[in-house]
């Protein structure tokens, strides 16, 4: 993506201040991991049963799925928390060759949470050694090439995988049946995410007033990565321009400035249902046209722009492609 996005959902910059203040944010344990609900009691059984057997076996591998930004890498890291296991951290794209997963597990240490990410990038022969090493823990590997090539099994020690995805539907399908436990992270609610700013708040020292926060939860596009770097430069706009505390009006200005509407849309996704609407009116589009139109990859059409569009019914799915509904026509009219 070109365009450095204030919603932008993706996590690719590793030590910047926004990656600091992210990771000081984040919950350590259920206790203070606020939603996912339905997801927290499932794990919590599995959590609890391993710790009970307490027979030498782990925690299953577990995929987590669902839309950028809602806590796949919080999860994960709290998982690890409440089984008092390392936490090792790892992405699909950055696992290049069978050798560099090799390296990763054979440093694993019994009972290690091993979080990939964007395991759907994963490379298919990476992906192949990673199959023997879910299913039985020995690492298959090929030693020279050619006729002289011979292979060997390593042992491994127990670990447990934990693998993030926007779409569960992008993994192939023997990789996915490796996953004892299939979780889908849903959209917070408004009080969810009301309860997110209000800790985040808390831990910037920062005093936001009701009516002010109502407003933040509302633009937040029910994410809690949004809610809170909205949090975040809403103080900053305080600290500015008033006392640093953060009332309606400060949080008007601060959002307005953002380039932020009620929705919690920002100027890509508005150009992009413009586009759609100049372009085609209600008919369906299809997704390489979108792309084209926008100049944006498909995937980030489908995995990024478009989830949270789908949920507030501002885009449809049809079979000839993507529409847009008569509530997103009526908000475009609204913001000319
Ligand atoms: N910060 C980001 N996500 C959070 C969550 N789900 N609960 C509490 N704090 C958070």
């Amino acid at each position: 993506m070109g365009i450095e996005r204030l919603v932008d959902t993706t996590t690719n910059i590793e030590d910047s201040e926004e990656q600091i203040l992210e990771n000081s944010l984040r919950p350590i344990s259920f206790n203070d991991y606020i939603g996912q609900e339905r997801m927290k009691n499932n794990l919590k059984v599995a959590i609890d049963a391993v710790k009970k057997r307490n027979d030498g076996t782990t925690l299953d591998h577990i995929l987590l799925y669902g839309p950028p930004g809602l806590g796949k890498t919080t999860m994960a890291a709290v998982i690890a928390h409440e089984m008092g296991a390392n936490f090792r951290v790892t992405s699909g794209p950055a696992i290049e060759r069978a050798g560099d997963l090799a390296s990763i597990l054979t440093n694993l240490a019994e009972g290690d949470v091993l979080f990939i990410d964007e395991i759907h990038r994963l490379r298919r022969a990476v992906e192949e050694i990673l199959y023997s090493a879910m299913e039985d823990f020995k690492l298959d590997i090929v030693i020279g090439k050619g006729p002289a090539a011979s292979s060997v099994r390593l042992d491994l020690p127990k670990f447990t995988i934990i693998g993030a995805t926007t779409r569960a539907g992008a993994i192939a399908k023997p990789l996915q049946d490796r996953f004892g436990l299939v979780q889908r992270l849903e959209y917070y609610t408004e009080d969810e995410i009301k309860k997110i700013i209000s800790r985040t708040a808390s831990i910037l020292n920062t005093e936001i007033k009701p009516d002010a926060l109502d407003l933040i939860a509302t633009r937040s596009r029910r994410t809690p990565r949004i809610a809170n770097r909205l949090t975040k430069r809403v103080r900053d706009y305080a600290d500015v321009n008033g006392d640093g505390i953060v009332d309606k009006e400060i949080a008007e200005k601060s959002l307005s400035l953002m380039e932020i509407d009620e929705l919690g849309l920002d100027p890509a996704d508005r150009n992009m249902l413009k586009l759609m609407l100049e372009n085609y009116g209600d008919r369906p589009v299809g997704l390489s046209t979108i792309a084209a139109l926008t100049g944006d990859e498909e995937t980030t059409i489908s995995d990024y722009y478009e989830p949270y569009l789908l949920q507030m019914g501002l885009l449809e799915r049809t079979k000839n492609g993507r529409k847009i509904t008569a509530k997103a026509r009526r908000h475009l009219e609204k913001m000319v």
